[in-house]
């Protein structure tokens, strides 16, 4: 018998030698207890959260947190169903509803998770003689909605211009094509050049998904992401969202105002085949939602957190993912995995949370510790999280 397992063993080994050196295993976190959007207790200790893509803090909110309990209360725990069979609720419609009104879009479906809704929409809409263009540094949900579809793959270097325009201008004139882009890159924080982007893929006659997982909430003037922020929201044929981050709680959407879109909703599989969202969760999300819409003074403040933790690392001589802060995630590079897991647990035993993030998931082979602020750190939070930075970073010789 072959050991189907023989093909982890690389990553054993390398887990295993990690382990070795006594560090703490960066991968299974226990949050203890939750006492808010940005503090909770981790090995017994009063932790600061700095990586939880709580962007704007939406886990506590009151108004949210009723409307969860009433919908748990009158519509019980489950659907227990498929969105096509027994499984849509008044409250499915009502998200859908407040994701309309949130983009100003024709039409929204809601997936029980983002991952989901990048795996049915691009894997129903590019079929078989169809072309699917995609940034080499997308997030492995939208290459699964890739590898589950029929449609011809084609990368292009990560938030490069020129080489979209090229790799779109080699495909036959007449084939139908998907270009998928994402507002914020979640691995360095970095924006996409949507603009131009958005020009050249017209331009070739391709359609446009833009993912905002990363950015709705936070960024443009209503919070709908950088295809707002750039003014090209009206060019987007389809916004792929996710309720795990600034809505704070778990689902996946995608709005459009395809005059077709409706038809999606019984020929993508991972839509039809999967359980809906429990009624306790469609309610949160709807009243996060329609909370979003009014969200500019915490967006506000959020740029302010954004930009003061760049400036404060960087004055302190981390090296980070970007020059400027462009989004609500810092990414600080660390040398390799070894040094950066021992970086990431000094943290920890400072009373700071970040992510570890390490190939394949980064790009370029970086090990990364990826800093996700939420509206809710106030400034002095923000003060005291450069405190930690700066004592972890020399116990860890990272900087001087
Ligand atoms: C760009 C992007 N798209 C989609 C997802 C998936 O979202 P969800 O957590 O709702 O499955 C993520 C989550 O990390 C993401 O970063």
């Amino acid at each position: 018998m072959t050991d189907l397992f023989s093909k982890f063993d690389p990553l054993i080994q390398q887990r295993e030698a990690l382990l070795a050196t006594g560090v703490t295993d960066p991968f299974s976190l226990v949050m203890e207890k939750v006492v808010s959007p940005t503090v909770a207790i981790c090995n017994g200790r009063e932790t600061i959260l700095l990586g939880t893509y709580n962007y704007m803090g939406m886990t506590f909110d009151e108004d949210v947190i009723a409307a969860g309990k009433e919908a748990l209360d009158k519509f019980g725990s489950g659907t227990t169903g498929s969105r096509v069979l027994n499984g849509t609720y008044q409250g499915h419609k009502e998200c859908e509803d407040a994701l309309k009104e949130f983009y100003a879009m024709d039409h929204a479906m809601v997936f029980s998770t983002g991952y989901q809704a990048n795996l049915g929409i691009i894997s129903t809409i590019a079929g078989k003689g169809d072309y699917v263009i995609l940034d080499i540094d997308s997030h492995a949900s939208i290459y699964d909605g890739c590898k589950m579809g029929d449609a011809e793959i084609v990368a292009f270097r990560h938030n490069d211009v020129e080489a979209l325009e090229k790799r779109l201008k080699r495909l036959p004139p007449e084939a139908g094509k998907l270009v998928v882009l994402e507002g914020v890159y979640s691995m360095l924080g970095d924006i996409a050049p949507l603009k131009e982007m958005i020009r050249v893929s017209k331009e070739a006659g391709a359609m446009v998904l833009v993912d905002e997982a990363h950015s709705m909430g936070f960024i443009g003037e209503h919070g709908r992401g950088v295809a707002e922020a750039q003014g090209v929201i009206d060019d987007v044929d389809f916004i792929i969202g996710t309720f795990s981050k600034s809505v704070g709680t778990v689902g996946g959407f995608c709005v459009s105002n395809h005059p077709k879109f409706e038809i999606m909703r019984l020929v993508c599989r991972p839509y039809v085949f999967t359980a809906s969202l429990p009624p306790s969760v469609v309610a949160t999300a709807a009243t996060s939602i329609r909370k979003l819409m009014h969200g500019s003074n915490k967006r506000a403040h959020l740029w302010e957190n954004s930009k003061k933790l760049h400036g404060g690392l960087r004055a302190l001589g981390f090296q980070l993912g970007t020059e400027e802060p462009q989004s609500a995630i810092i990414a600080v590079i660390m040398p390799d995995l070894e040094r950066g897991a021992m970086m990431w647990e000094a943290l920890l035993e400072e009373g700071l949370y970040v992510n570890l993030a390490r190939p394949p998931a980064t790009p370029a082979g970086m090990t990364l510790l990826r800093c996700s602020l939420c509206a809710e750190h106030t400034s002095e939070q923000v003060d005291e999280i450069l405190g930690r930075f700066e004592r972890a970073g020399k116990r860890a010789g990272i900087i001087g």
